[in-house]
């Protein structure tokens, strides 16, 4: 179980006059409508810090990854000198791609429509065949950089760069993971998953325990439900539950603002993205890490990735239902927990927060 930290505490339920305050989930148009989707883009995804992978992904100079997030394309890059550098994944010239989505290895940086050539700095080394011209700059014309940052081996871009510093962006999570040796742990696996649903519908059902019993029948069963308790601390939701034997949940179970999710237990972890690319389909980028990989282990990590995978795809049928309701103009709004869906709670209150500064009208 999760060590108590005392960084957190159970949430309290405001009261006025002796009352609760109601809680309501966001508006059902926030779901769908594609002005709120344009502006999280921008106040979410772009002013936030995003995970990216690891620095122990890209041990060798040339090693890349690059990921899309909500529209932005971005890559990481291990540099000659050993240096990490991110970018936007776009050419200068026409705005083409330099590489496709995943991990691999370039010793040049060349874009294959034109055959521009940039340095491992960014810079244009090279654009062929262009004609001669007094008004064209190479140096104008290098890669856009984004604003890159590592915790504990970790790698976050924040693209629109006014993110506050990472450590301070991270909350209460370094606090909470510092027990556990996450720079020892090696990757062994990633695992995808597209689901047609908006992001926060997904991580709506991600950030409560209050459907476990309804929708993780294996789950349930290794887990005491009376006593899961939900809490928050800054940019964190904390879930924990009494585990019986056999559980894969021992550990952290913790969601990250605005869209990390990260188990932690003593002999690995797991860390996912919930990545939007509409406002009504989302894809789930995996990745998991053991201490050892020794070879005598590989069949019970499997177990361990299998049913994660299984837990996870649970999932997707009920948020994809749930999603066209959402949709379909009957549904506005719902109450929620207090007993279980305080994380809920939070992480629409951190929505409502970020798009305020976008004149979004509940
Ligand atoms: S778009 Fe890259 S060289 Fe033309
Ligand atoms: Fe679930």
């Amino acid at each position: 179980m999760a060590p108590d930290t005392g960084t957190h505490s159970a949430p309290k339920v405001a009261q006025i006059d002796g009352k609760t305050t109601p809680l309501y989930t966001l508006p059902a148009r926030w779901y769908h409508d594609a002005a709120v989707y344009e502006a999280e883009r921008w106040a979410i995804f772009a002013g936030t810090w995003q995970f990216v992978c690891r620095e122990a992904d890209l041990p060798q100079p040339g090693d890349y990854s690059a990921v899309k997030i909500a529209g932005f394309d971005i890559f990481i890059l291990r540099g000659r000198e050993g240096q990490l550098k991110a970018f936007h994944n776009l050419c200068s010239h026409r705005a083409a791609p330099l590489f496709a989505e995943g991990t691999g290895h370039c010793d040049v940086l060349r874009c294959r429509y034109h055959g521009w050539m940039f340095d491992h700095d960014g810079k244009l080394k090279v654009a062929p065949h262009f004609g001669e011209c007094d008004w064209f700059k190479k140096d104008e014309n290098g890669l856009k950089s984004v604003r890159l940052d590592s915790w504990r081996g970790m790698l976050f871009v924040n693209i629109d760069g006014k993110a506050e510093p990472l450590i301070d962006f991270l909350g209460d999570v370094p606090d909470l993971v510092a027990p556990y040796p996450i720079e020892s742990f090696t990757k062994r696996a990633d695992e995808d998953f597209a689901i047609k649903c908006n992001w926060k519908t997904y991580t709506d059902n991600f950030v409560e325990g209050y459907h476990i019993p309804g929708i993780h029948p294996g789950l349930i069963q290794s887990i005491d439900f009376n006593g899961f308790e939900t809490t928050y601390g800054k940019h964190v939701v904390i879930m924990k539950a009494p585990q019986k034997s056999g559980s894969i949940y021992g550990g952290l179970w913790l969601w990250i603002w605005p869209n990390m999710t990260l188990s932690v237990y003593p002999d690995g972890m797991n860390a996912s993205r919930i990545v939007p690319h509409t406002p009504r389909s989302t894809t789930l980028h995996y990745s998991f890490y053991f201490q050892s990989l020794a070879p005598e282990l590989a069949a019970a990590q499997q177990t361990t990735i299998d049913t994660n995978c299984q837990i996870v795809r649970e999932d997707f049928g009920i948020c994809e239902q749930s999603q066209a309701n959402l949709e379909g103009g009957i549904y506005q709004r719902g109450p929620l927990s207090p007993r279980h869906e305080m994380g809920v709670k939070y992480y629409h209150d951190e929505v409502r927060a970020a798009l305020g500064t976008q004149d979004i009208r509940e």
